[in-house]
């Protein structure tokens, strides 16, 4: 029997791949698709989907009862730049959501959790460049304290009640399926568009600002991963530090200007740039390939190609 899994926020950034490729490991009518609003027509058209609301306990009990689920994904959340705009709206979201799931797995009624925090969990005290593990952590946004706050419960949730949570704290995710829901890495993803769109961007964040990247085929790799890891492999039950590459604006301007020569950048920072500032340049994350084999496979070169191409590839399509 295939291991029944509930995505809640299955319609976001990375929700919409993580599903496709769950159903791709597990089969179509396994994996159930949620989310408040209706997803693209790929993520449609793949398999199951519900409507439903993440703070709604009753409802998302609901689901698991009606779909014998065994594995909740919790992807939804309101991402950095959005919470500081809707500061209480962030917080109740982003708690409520996963102290439902993790009451439902407390209450065995599902058997594991995937929860992702964030590099917003660390502040401008965290040491910036290779930050360790286990470290200081002020966070400064309301994003960055939700996703903090929610490591501790999932720990605590773990050593209390046994529960098999598993996290992961994501650099900014870039992918070009489904644009990104408002965060602080966003521009990495709109460079691209703009540079296809227009040959030129103006960056919110200013050309020397160094933050932590991924591909999303590489997040989705290390959800799969961590996911498929025996139980006593997982030993950080808080959550894991993960990187794959970091890089600035002008250094990936410099890196698309391979392929589109005439590619111009322009910088106007805005409130985003006082968060990426509060941030770490680049994470340790050993912790994550000791215990769990994590690797990565896209460094910034084979991220551009990966970007452009699937990019130009949509339009063609449209
Ligand atoms: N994208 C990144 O770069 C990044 C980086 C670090 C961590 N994360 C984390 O990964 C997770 C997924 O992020 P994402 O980028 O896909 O976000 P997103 O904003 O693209 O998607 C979130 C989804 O949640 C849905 N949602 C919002 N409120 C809901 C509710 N009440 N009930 C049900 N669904 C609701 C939205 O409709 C949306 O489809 C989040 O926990 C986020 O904090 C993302």
């Amino acid at each position: 029997m295939p291991t029944k899994i509930l995505i809640i926020g299955a319609s976001g950034q990375i929700g919409t791949e993580l599903s496709l490729k769950l159903r791709e490991i597990h089969g179509s009518d396994a994996v159930i698709a949620s989310d408040i609003r209706e997803g693209s027509e790929e993520l449609m058209a793949s398999g199951p989907f519900e409507i439903a609301n993440a703070m709604d306990y009753e409802q998302i009990a609901g689901l698991v009862e009606k779909h014998q689920i065994e594995d909740v994904y919790l992807m939804a959340a309101m991402l950095s730049a959005t919470g500081e705009k809707a500061p209480m709206k962030a917080w109740g979201l982003n708690m409520d959501s996963l102290f439902h799931v993790l009451n439902l797995a407390k209450d065995k009624k599902i058997k594991r959790v995937f929860w992702p925090s964030s590099i917003a969990v660390f502040g401008p005290s965290t040491p910036k460049e290779n930050t360790p593990q286990t470290t200081i952590m002020e966070p400064t946004t309301v994003y960055g304290i939700s996703k903090q706050t929610g490591e501790r419960w999932c720990s605590y949730y773990n050593k209390k009640y046994g529960v098999d949570v598993r996290s992961i704290r994501y650099p900014g995710i870039i992918s070009y399926k489904t644009l990104p829901g408002g965060g602080t890495t966003d521009y990495a993803v709109e460079i691209f568009h703009e540079a296809i769109k227009d040959g030129k961007y103006t960056s919110f964040l200013t050309a020397s600002t160094s933050l932590p990247m991924m591909f999303m085929e590489d997040a989705i790799k290390a959800t799969v991963d961590i996911m498929e890891a025996p139980t006593e492999a997982i030993k950080v039950r808080s959550s894991y530090n993960l990187a794959a590459m970091s890089f600035t604006p002008e250094s990936l301007a410099e890196e698309i200007k391979k392929y589109i020569p005439t590619f111009e950048i322009s910088y106007e920072p805005d409130f985003r740039q006082d968060i990426a500032d509060s941030w770490p340049s680049s994470i340790d994350d050993n912790a994550a390939r000791e215990d769990w084999g994590w690797s990565h496979n896209f460094d910034i070169v084979a991220l551009t190609e990966a970007m452009l191409n699937g990019i130009k590839a949509q339009l063609v399509v449209k």
